[in-house]
């Protein structure tokens, strides 16, 4: 019998992770399954990723929906458990730190079906964060913790997690990045909004941005004293534009379009002079892509970005438009270790390794050779 996994995503972030793995999985074999819970919904956060990244349309969706956290993640819990308890699945495999991924841990977990977490091990070490807490649990409850960067075996093995359940498989955001750039390039998404190598690109959406008046007014500020050097491109998540609606923002010059497709947000990004942002994912395509970031946060679950990449933490959003004139684009982009594009096969490997001896003799695809423990 293959080995069965069942993937559950249900937010932007997660898709893009999804698809190097399902697409190592099938050239294993592997019998697969794709959970949707239904967090994202919209088109332009969900449906236009499965076909920009061609990952077959989800074979189930729980249409959870919004509402608050407990709400979200209880709505997954109680849909999701008769899924896993049907699938007779070997594995159920969950992405990030949204709220669909401590809600499947969860389940998993209780039922007793073994749990694999792709991207384990980050830490902003700030549990105002939702998404700290997400990772602490989901982590907690994993059999197998698949790792993007070697900062994250440290600190899930300074929480006690044992060595044998920890594999560095580097990062599955980057092996999408590299498998979309001609594609990306080809979209001529930057031509049709006719910006040069001078533009910003723009991204915010967490609480600690959008959600108090004050900040995201100063934020409003920089971005339009900004715009008046160069184009400020902002494609503004829905609870981001409400909220700047709700504030009475002034975005003078600012361009602010919709949630972009991936292969558009790609091109814009790679075209960039800088991009500002505070979504974890981005500052790690600008490092692979050697484009400036300017993140406003004050911590970073991704230090890799800051000690090995382009990035760079801003507190103050008064300090943006001086940083914006004085940064360069990298000529040579660095790649951490593992961010080669190759971690989607190594995932794989990883659950065919801790799944059985049987297993691991299923014939497949050339299999990268495995990165060494420290
Ligand atoms: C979620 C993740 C965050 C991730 C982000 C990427 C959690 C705790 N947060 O945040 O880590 O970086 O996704 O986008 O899981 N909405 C829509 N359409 C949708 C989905 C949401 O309009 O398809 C609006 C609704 O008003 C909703 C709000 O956005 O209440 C927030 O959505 P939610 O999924 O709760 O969190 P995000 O802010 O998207």
């Amino acid at each position: 019998m293959p080995v069965k996994l069942l993937h559950v995503v249900g937010a932007r972030p997660n898709f893009p992770k999804l698809a190097p793995v399902f697409r190592a999985a099938a050239a294993e074999g592997l019998t697969q399954q794709i959970v949707h819970t239904g967090q994202h919904y919209d088109a332009d956060l969900s449906a236009s990723f499965f076909g920009d990244l061609a990952i077959p349309a989800p074979d189930v969706n729980l249409s959870v929906g919004s509402g608050t956290h407990a709400q979200q993640t209880a709505r997954v819990m109680e849909r999701l458990e008769p899924v896993i308890g049907e699938s007779g699945a070997d594995w159920v495999v969950v992405y990030g730190d949204v709220n669909s991924t401590v809600a499947a841990a969860l389940v998993a977990a209780k039922l007793g079906v073994r749990l694999a977490h792709v991207e384990a091990g980050l830490r902003s070490h700030d549990r105002t964060m939702p998404e700290e807490i997400n990772r602490i649990v989901t982590d907690r409850l994993a059999d197998l913790l698949l790792t993007p960067s070697r900062d994250a075996d440290a600190a899930l093995r300074a929480e006690g997690e044992p060595e044998s359940e920890i594999a560095f498989v580097g990062n599955v955001m980057v092996d999408t990045l590299l498998h979309s750039l001609t594609a990306a390039r080809n979209t001529g998404f930057r031509k049709q909004l006719g910006i040069d190598d001078s533009a910003v690109i723009v991204t915010l959406h967490r609480p600690s941005n959008v959600d108090a008046c004050d900040r995201l007014r100063s934020i409003a500020t920089a971005l339009s004293e900004i715009a008046k050097e160069r184009p400020v491109i902002f494609p503004a998540h829905p609870r981001t534009a409400e909220r700047l609606a709700q504030a009475g923002t002034d975005l003078k010059g600012v361009r602010v379009l919709g949630p972009v497709a991936y292969l558009n947000m790609l091109d814009l990004m790679e075209g960039a002079h800088a991009v500002i942002t505070d979504s974890g994912g981005v500052q790690e395509e600008t490092t692979v892509l050697g484009v400036p970031c300017l993140t406003l946060r004050e911590n970073t679950e991704r230090p890799v970005t800051i000690t090995q990449g382009t990035n760079r933490l801003v507190s103050d959003p008064t300090t943006l438009p001086g940083l914006v004139r004085r940064v360069r684009r990298s000529a040579t982009p660095t790649r951490p270790e593992g961010w080669d594009g190759h971690a989607g096969q190594r995932v794989v490997q990883a659950l065919l390794a801790h799944t059985s001896p049987k297993a691991e003799l299923l014939a497949g695809a050339p299999r990268p050779s495995p990165i060494p423990s420290r």
